[in-house]
């Protein structure tokens, strides 16, 4: 029976200190006071300094990681063209294809990574194909970005990376959201770091940059032009946002470290043999942020069951799977079912993901461990 005064583990928990909460309120009052609240300083320094972080010329602000998508696929001009997306994504990766006038065409998941395969993108690669897009799933960064980058470049055909999770990941030391000719970032609030919504495109292409900057004010041609050149919309991010996500910027590496520790621990408290899980490891020279901590159920073993036991007996709480479902399983998206995609079946289906966040306790994190040795002991996992 459940202990009613036991302190829960949360699934996610966002982080923002007092002297964090001090320094907003002081800049949204400088914002207030000067009235100007939209595309201002704040946001010029958040897209300078998140350049500057990733490694890129250019970053973009926009109000979320799904306009910064279609934005991206827009000056790309995809429109009744291809582009090649996971299965195992987020609804905005192929949604926001169709809404640039594209069709999402669906590659299966590399179930070590959560991401895909150069065999596969090369696969799915035809001459109707306008742009490749991989998904940083989880944080994880695939050690085959290398192949893919090389496969796109001798095909000429742009790659985007939907780097929504990924914040400061890197492969072989080069920061997500640098290896294509674009790369979209969200701030949601659950991501590793967030701006309340927010999201923001890198890259190092000039004209990309100028595109962007077109699209998310109305298309105009700048910002003091009334002249309309692009079937652009409302994609700018407000001052408040800006300022939001500045500052959880600053800590980024800090958040990012406190995440890494947590996964560590995760990695050396549990076994296949003492927990029955296979916990999904950071590739190959990848330095992931550890967003999501996956790992895959064993056989037989009921998912929903495991999470409300480990709920109602340890007080522990999962965060959401990464991708509860593969694409082609939502209604929206079942025209886009080639049956080829078995992995994503798999990767969705059979995932689970730790509670994780930055500030995680060592008291947090042995719950979990203990709760998970337990699940095994009970035949619950
Ligand atoms: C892979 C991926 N792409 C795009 C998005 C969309 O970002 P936003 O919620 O900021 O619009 C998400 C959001 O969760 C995501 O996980």
């Amino acid at each position: 029976m459940a202990d009613a005064n036991r302190q829960i583990v949360p699934p996610i928990r966002i982080d923002f200190s007092t002297d964090d909460k001090k320094w907003i309120a002081e800049k949204i009052t400088d914002v207030l006071t000067s009235g100007r609240l939209t595309l201002g300083v704040y946001g010029e320094e958040f897209e300078a300094e998140f350049a500057a972080m990733h490694g890129v010329k250019y970053a973009v602000a926009v109000n979320s990681g799904t306009c910064s998508l279609e934005i991206i696929y827009r000056a790309l001009d995809v429109k009744g063209r291809d582009v090649l997306v996971p299965a195992d994504t987020f609804f905005a990766t192929a949604a926001t294809v169709i809404a640039a006038g594209g069709n999402p065409v669906l590659m299966d998941t590399d179930i070590e990574t959560l991401s895909t395969t150069a065999l596969e993108v090369e696969k799915r690669l035809t001459d109707n194909t306008a742009a490749i897009t991989i998904v940083h799933c989880a944080g994880l960064m695939t050690s085959e970005m290398p192949a893919i980058v090389a496969l796109c470049k001798a095909r000429g055909i742009p790659l985007v990376e939907d780097a929504a999770h990924a914040h400061a990941s890197t492969l072989n030391g080069q920061y997500a959201g640098s290896f294509g000719i674009a790369g979209s970032f969200s701030f949601y609030p659950t991501k590793v770091m967030t701006s309340a919504e927010g999201g923001m495109i890198t890259t190092d292409d000039e004209r990309i940059a100028t595109e962007a900057r077109i699209y998310r004010d109305q298309g105009k041609a700048s910002f003091h032009q009334n002249s309309h050149i692009r079937l652009g919309y409302n994609w700018r991010m407000s001052e408040p946002c800006a300022i939001i996500g500045l500052r959880h910027l600053q800590h980024l590496k800090e958040m990012v470290a406190g995440r890494k520790r947590a996964a560590a621990l995760y990695f050396d408290a549990l076994t296949a043999e003492n927990c029955g899980l296979r916990l999904i490891h950071e590739p190959k020279g990848n330095s992931a942020n550890f967003y999501k901590f996956a790992a895959y159920l064993p056989d037989g073993c009921d998912r929903a069951h495991l999470k409300a036991w480990m709920k109602e007996e340890h007080g522990v709480i999962f965060a959401g799977e990464a991708y509860e479902f593969a694409l082609q399983q939502h209604p929206v998206f079942q025209h886009l079912d080639t049956g080829d995609l078995p992995d994503s079946l798999y990767a969705c289906g059979r995932q689970v993901c730790l509670p994780m966040f930055a500030s995680m306790t060592d008291t947090e994190i042995n719950r979990v461990v203990d709760g998970l040795k337990a699940a095994k002991i009970a035949g619950v996992l």
